[in-house]
């Protein structure tokens, strides 16, 4: 039986090799794909959201459109490492696929409160406004939650937006704050993992070979998405963040983790959306959360390239 999943995301390139890994993993049913402002403002996130649908061959995908800004704070967007569109890189054409009319918080609402409890998941790839956003209309959904799997925050790595705080979390401090407040099982994958994830030149040359379109079109993603941290933290290749998520729920055996309690500060402007992990167990603060640190990077991209091999 597959799992239901709800992917909330913010393309970006690498939102968008995670959506690809995804809708290529027969072990999810995608439900939906609900857009957040983040890397780009949200009329381009959902766009890309859709071409990447295209280009997987499954325009029968369910796109929804959500908040178009963080709960409290003004957007912050990261176009100097994903260029104008989110998805520089490889030409896309302008999706057919519609837009469906449902906003994305009422999508996730209505879902979560017609399916049975806990059996949905969600995947969730950029900022938490749409997520807090639900909480807020309905919290009633927080008990109805399967699992959130979170790609944010970074503790031991610090962050990669303010020497404090990762960007998903930054974006939107207030929504991470109900998200990680609200009782929900939640597994989360900071920088603390991803950065071990780098596409190094040899891992990316795998998807260019693949004779489909759908591999050379990742190593395009990749091509454009690694080099503003190649120049960054001087790896070969970046961090591929977000396909993280997905690759948990296929494989969670590739990761190490411990299950802690995580706080995000939204007072101090300083430290603003950092996630204070405590790794260590020195607080009587209850465990919220599953905290991934280490990752098999080799596994990882085994899986991803055996995958997306198998995409149009
Ligand atoms: C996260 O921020 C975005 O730039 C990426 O898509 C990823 O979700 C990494 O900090
Ligand atoms: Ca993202």
């Amino acid at each position: 039986m597959s799992l239901p999943i709800i992917i909330d995301t913010d393309p970006g390139q690498d939102d968008a090799v995670a959506i690809l890994l995804a809708l290529a993993s027969p072990e999810f049913e995608v439900l939906g794909i609900t857009a957040v402002a983040g890397n780009v403002p949200l009329a381009l996130t959902e766009v890309n959201a859709r071409k990447i649908c295209e280009l997987a061959g499954q325009s029968d995908i369910k796109v929804y459109s959500g908040a178009i800004r963080p709960m409290l704070r003004p957007l912050v967007t990261a176009e100097h490492v994903h260029g104008r569109t989110g998805l520089d890189g490889p030409v896309l054409p302008e999706p057919t696929m519609p837009l469906q009319q449902q906003h994305a918080v009422d999508f996730i609402v209505e879902t979560l409160m017609e399916r049975p409890a806990g059996t949905v998941a969600l995947c969730t790839l950029g900022p938490l406004t749409n997520i807090g956003l639900a909480l807020v209309r309905e919290p009633r959904i927080a008990s109805r939650i399967k699992r959130i799997v979170a790609m944010g925050g970074g503790f031991f790595e610090g962050g990669n937006t303010t020497p404090a705080a990762e960007f998903n979390i930054y974006v939107d401090p207030q929504a991470a704050r109900l998200v990680f407040d609200a009782g929900i099982p939640i597994t989360l994958i900071p920088l603390d993992c991803t950065h071990q994830a780098l596409t190094t030149r040899a891992r990316v040359e795998k998807f260019r070979k693949m004779t489909n379109k759908s591999g050379p079109a990742v190593a395009e993603l990749l091509d454009f998405f690694e080099r503003f941290d190649e120049q960054k933290y001087g790896t070969d290749g970046g961090p591929l963040h977000d396909p993280c998520v997905i690759a948990w729920l296929l494989k969670p055996e590739l990761f190490t983790s411990r299950d802690v309690n995580v706080s995000i500060e939204c007072e101090s402007e300083l430290t603003m959306g950092m996630t204070v992990i405590d790794w260590w167990r020195v607080t009587e603060r209850k465990a919220n959360a599953t905290v991934c640190r280490g990752i098999d990077a080799d596994g990882f991209f085994a899986l991803m390239a055996e995958r997306i091999a198998k995409l149009r």
